[in-house]
């Protein structure tokens, strides 16, 4: 039977049966669930379960407090539990529930009308769906229908979900060797390559899929022109340019949307993660008007029963009513700015380290000498109070994406972090045992201010 991980412990509050807490949770994952990953997690220092959350920190079930720069790939832009949205959603459940797919909603409108006002112009139009493979799906689905071709083009490296047709479009053969054949018709290019881009974008394409910043890829930002140059090799073609913004959106890059700093048009456009605030799952695949007539002689050709529930829709608008009153693209630019300079240092200081940074706002990541400092990096950081993961698709680069809503005290911690676990990395020190031992250890630094 299983036995429940509930009480005190579980808020994340630490106590008498915090570490036995921990421990049933990650007994139960490897029996239940996958004992590989706990320990992989392990390994990285990363075997901790998550108990209380807020802003940018969250505590464990041992009680140790950690800056969040994971946030589930991109997915905490507000903070994690943010009160306005947590209030919102607080009310939301007295009237509502996820309501029947079906039938038209407020709530769904709402949020399509708010979309509209907020993405790159003529993107008005909007397909709602769980998560960010199913708007990747639906994204592709209506490039090919609304063409009538059948090809897709997408970038080695790139990551685009597990679902079908997003899988199809994955730039790591290791993500979909074991599952071929996937779907016919799609071909991958080197990133930011245009000579190899202009090549494989003929008459018979449908779309291009492509990040404006590869997250998953090693947070590689796309060379100056590369979307342009996709933008006018699909016009030459008549292919559509998809551009996948789920882990770039909603502020991330210290604009609403990384493509507007290339000031390229997309025809289409995924979003997720952010967007349910981190209380909820939703995405959207928001298109023009003109790809939308494929969809007037039948609404009905794509469905998802809790594709924008209008609870989720009321939680959205919320999310993106935050972003905008507490200026959150405008703070993940100014810090952004603080966190890539703070970084450039690091790198002067540790060369034997830090090979390079990369980013834009606050999507950056730091490239390791070697592969195998990603996991250990992660070790070190987790133990001065970082949370931070190397990239699915490089594990040589750790992303750090912590909430928009950082402060410069919080910023000043996280670089002072840093800086401590690559000397620890060098020393050697923390690594004599993988798992937290007897009492809550606490990060050896709080923020400066906050
Ligand atoms: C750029 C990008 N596209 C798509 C996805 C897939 O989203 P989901 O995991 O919600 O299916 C992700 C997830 O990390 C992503 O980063």
């Amino acid at each position: 039977m299983i036995e429940p991980v509930s009480g005190p412990d579980a808020t994340g509050a630490g106590g008498g049966n915090a570490h036995d807490a921990r421990s049933a949770a990650l007994r139960d994952f490897a029996r239940y669930i996958n004992p590989q990953k706990v320990r992989v997690l392990k390994a990285a220092g990363l075997d901790l379960i998550e108990g209380a959350r807020e802003g940018v920190w969250v505590t464990d079930l041992d009680g140790r407090r950690f800056l969040d720069c994971f946030t589930s790939a991109g997915s905490f832009n507000i903070g994690r539990r943010h009160p306005r949205v947590v209030a919102a959603m607080h009310r939301a459940v007295d009237s509502l529930d996820h309501g029947n797919f079906l039938l038209c909603s407020a709530q769904k409108a709402e949020l399509g009308a708010k979309l509209a006002e907020i993405t790159p112009a003529k993107l008005t139009c909007s397909t709602f769906g769980t998560g960010g493979g199913e708007a990747v799906d639906f994204a592709l689905k209506l490039a090919r229908g609304a063409t009538g071709r059948s090809k897709i083009v997408s970038t080695v490296n790139g990551y685009h979900g597990h679902t079908g047709f997003a899988l199809s479009a994955a730039g790591r053969s290791a993500y979909r060797a074991s599952f071929e054949p996937l779907m016919p018709g799609f071909d991958q290019v080197p990133f930011g390559d245009v000579g190899a881009a202009r090549a494989a974008i003929d008459g018979d394409v449908a779309a291009v899929i492509v990040e404006p910043v590869q997250g998953e890829g090693g947070v590689v930002v796309a060379p100056d022109g590369y979307l342009a140059e996709l933008r006018e090799a699909c016009d030459a073609s008549g292919a559509l340019l998809v551009l996948d913004e789920i882990q770039t959106g909603f502020g991330r890059t210290g604009r609403w949307f990384a493509s507007e700093h290339s000031g390229v048009l997309p025809d289409v456009m995924t979003v997720a993660k952010s967007l349910g605030g981190s209380l909820v799952s939703i995405s959207a695949t928001i298109y023009t008007e003109e790809l939308r007539e494929f969809l007037i002689p039948n609404p009905f050709v794509h469905l998802s029963t809790f594709g924008g529930s209008d609870l989720a829709c009321v939680i959205a608008l919320e999310t993106i009513s935050v972003i905008e009153d507490e200026g959150l693209v405008e703070n993940a630019s100014v810090m952004g700015a603080k966190l890539l300079a703070g970084l450039e240092e690091l790198r002067s200081a540790h060369p034997e380290v830090m090979e390079e940074v990369r980013g834009i706002g606050l999507m950056c990541g730091i490239k390791y000498r070697e592969d195998s400092m990603g996991p250990r990096m992660s070790f070190q950081l987790a133990r001065h109070g970082v949370l931070a993961v190397y990239t699915g698709n490089d594990p040589s680069v750790m992303r750090i994406m912590p909430p928009l809503v950082i402060t410069e005290g919080e910023v000043a911690f996280l670089l002072e972090a840093l800086d401590a676990a690559m000397r620890d990395l060098a020393s050697g020190a923390g690594t004599e045992s993988t798992a937290p031992s007897g009492p809550r250890r606490r990060p050896q630094r709080q923020p400066a201010s906050s």
